[in-house]
């Protein structure tokens, strides 16, 4: 048999799936697996690589790890299929990566209280703004469920002797939309390279670093849930995020600011910063 012979008999086997999604998807599959293995020649000692790999990658996750998504991440597919996924209305707040460190059911905090458990967490950072509509009307009640990393670049999560709901919250917005909470600045942080997804950045020349930002998602009835972060527009590798989630539209200055500032919040002594970040939201069935 030939290649294509194989590939049509391949692509035939699912013909009987009574599934359309799932045919269509597994014929495609077959068609390009196959018209990848043909354009680089793959040989049976690079398919033996790439199965050791996988094997590598299953048996490295598990609750805490998960080294298939970070592939994703890696080689751009989270944000491919965001981008299918997301044909925004105009003015509406663009989406970004999850990433792995979400955990579901932080605590519910109050307007304008901080996330930090810890104290020498790092720069406090007030991070405030509002969440509307893109008709510039306030949605009120919406929920920000944040998460961010400290400046010794770690999440809680990577961090068993951390209090459990340490650099996370969720807060929600009151009647003008407004939001606050008190966070600290973000730190660029590499993503875990101790696994396979490391040893192909470090095997192609690529790095593991991902910029300054915190993590946000935004819930409320009736609107498109966002999932999305706020970038420290100071920060390094902006250029080179290691797993490409950088859109210009969600760059931010994280304003310098003195304990004499009239705004200082209350229970800060020493410098810290602010940023103002308002978060639109797209209706639920548009786009
Ligand atoms: C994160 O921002 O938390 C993240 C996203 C993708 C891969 C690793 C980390
Ligand atoms: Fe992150």
């Amino acid at each position: 048999m030939t290649p294509d012979e194989i590939t049509a008999e391949v692509v035939q086997s699912f013909a009987g799936c009574s599934d359309d999604r799932l045919r269509e998807v597994m014929q495609a599959l077959v068609r390009h697996l196959h018209g990848f293995a043909q354009e680089v020649g793959l040989t049976p000692e690079d398919w033996s690589r790439a199965i050791a790999e996988l094997t590598r990658t299953g048996e490295i996750t598990d609750e805490h790890r998960q080294e298939f998504v970070l592939w994703s991440d890696s080689l751009g597919l989270s944000m491919f299929v965001d981008a299918l996924d997301n044909q925004l209305p105009e003015g509406a707040t663009e989406s970004t990566v999850l990433g792995p460190f979400y955990v579901p059911g932080s605590p519910l905090r109050e307007y304008g209280a901080s996330i930090a458990e810890e104290g020498e967490a790092g720069v406090p950072a007030l991070v405030h703004g509002r969440v509307l509509d893109v008709a510039g009307e306030p949605v009120a009640g919406a929920e920000l469920d944040v998460w961010q990393n400290g400046d010794d670049r770690l999440y809680a999560v990577q961090r068993p002797e951390a209090p459990e709901d340490h650099l996370r919250g969720r807060f929600t917005a009151r009647e003008d939309g407004s939001y606050a909470f008190l966070a600290v600045r973000p730190v660029p942080y590499p993503i875990p390279y101790d696994g396979p997804v490391g040893r192909m950045l470090e095997t192609t020349g690529r790095h593991p670093w991902r910029p300054a930002h915190i993590h946000m998602i935004i819930r409320a009835p009736g609107y498109r849930t966002l999932t999305t972060h706020v970038f420290d527009a100071a920060s390094e590798y902006l250029e080179s995020d290691a797993v490409f989630a950088v859109k210009p539209s969600l760059l931010r200055e994280f304003v310098a600011r003195t304990a004499d500032d009239p705004d200082t919040p209350d229970g800060i002594d020493g410098d810290w910063v602010s940023v103002e970040n308002d978060l639109v939201l797209a209706p639920e069935d548009d786009g």
